[in-house]
């Protein structure tokens, strides 16, 4: 995306192959700017994702990479640009609404899992669903089925701090998913696990991609109450 020295982001290329996404983006940015102090993270940078699109983001170590998802996800403004979330600018939107969509549309992995430590997996997995607004019992029994499905159900009565790396990172991919979100922002995910560990969480993220693709096949069905949607 940039050059090999870490300067900041300016011309991402995303988007199937070949071009745009035309009208079908489900999140675009574009004419990113973003400094910190006077270092800047982001000049220019822009990006376009479609529905069950994976897009991985390439470049140096300093080059703005978790600045662009963080501001793709809403978490930092930048100080010019425009980022449209099916539609809807989220660079005008207030905060309120901006948390509402990191709470149901989005979804959050990073390089190390970030369980809270105090909490069961399976409370860490349940989390999202309950701030979303779901009742405890439905909300741990869909976090009992997706800690299922990613292979760590004999893990959801113990603590983060008692399980492996990759364990804690699969524990990490059911809570991102949890609330079926239309977009995972994902930095690093992958970066502090083995390489079979590695694939594992990286398939299972291709595997949402797909699932999302088809409309959604394939995601335990939510018991229970449901999640309210804006
Ligand atoms: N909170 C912050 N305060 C000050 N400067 C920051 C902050 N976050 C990032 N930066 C700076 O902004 C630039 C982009 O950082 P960013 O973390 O987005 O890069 P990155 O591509 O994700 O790097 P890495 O591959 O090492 O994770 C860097 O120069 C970094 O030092
Ligand atoms: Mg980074």
């Amino acid at each position: 995306m940039s050059g090999s020295t870490g300067e900041p982001m300016s011309e991402p290329r995303s988007g199937p192959p070949g071009g745009s996404t035309g009208g079908s983006a489900l999140l675009r940015a574009e004419g990113l700017h973003k400094d910190y102090g006077p270092t800047p993270a982001l000049a220019g940078a822009g990006i376009e994702v479609a529905a069950g699109e994976l897009v991985a983001i390439m470049g140096p170590s300093g080059s703005g990479k978790s600045t662009l998802l963080l501001c793709l996800a809403g978490i930092v403004r930048p100080e010019r640009g425009r980022i449209e979330y099916q539609g809807e600018e989220l660079t005008r939107s207030t905060d309120a609404r901006r948390s509402e969509l990191r709470r149901g549309d989005f979804g959050f992995l990073f390089q190390f899992a970030q369980l809270v430590p105090e909490l069961s997996n399976l409370e860490n997995v349940a989390l999202p669903l309950r701030l979303a607004g779901m009742r405890r019992r439905a909300a741990h029994a869909v976090a009992a089925e997706w800690l299922e499905r990613l292979e760590v159900p004999g893990l959801a009565g113990k603590r983060p701090g008692e399980i492996s790396g990759g364990q804690a990172q699969r524990v990490g991919v059911a809570r991102a998913l949890v609330t079926r979100p239309k977009v995972v922002f994902a930095d690093e995910p992958t970066g502090a696990l083995d390489s079979l560990n590695g694939e594992r969480v990286m398939r299972l993220l291709v595997q949402a991609a797909g699932d999302l693709r088809r409309g959604g096949a394939g995601h335990p069905r939510v018991p229970g109450r449901r999640l309210r949607r804006p």
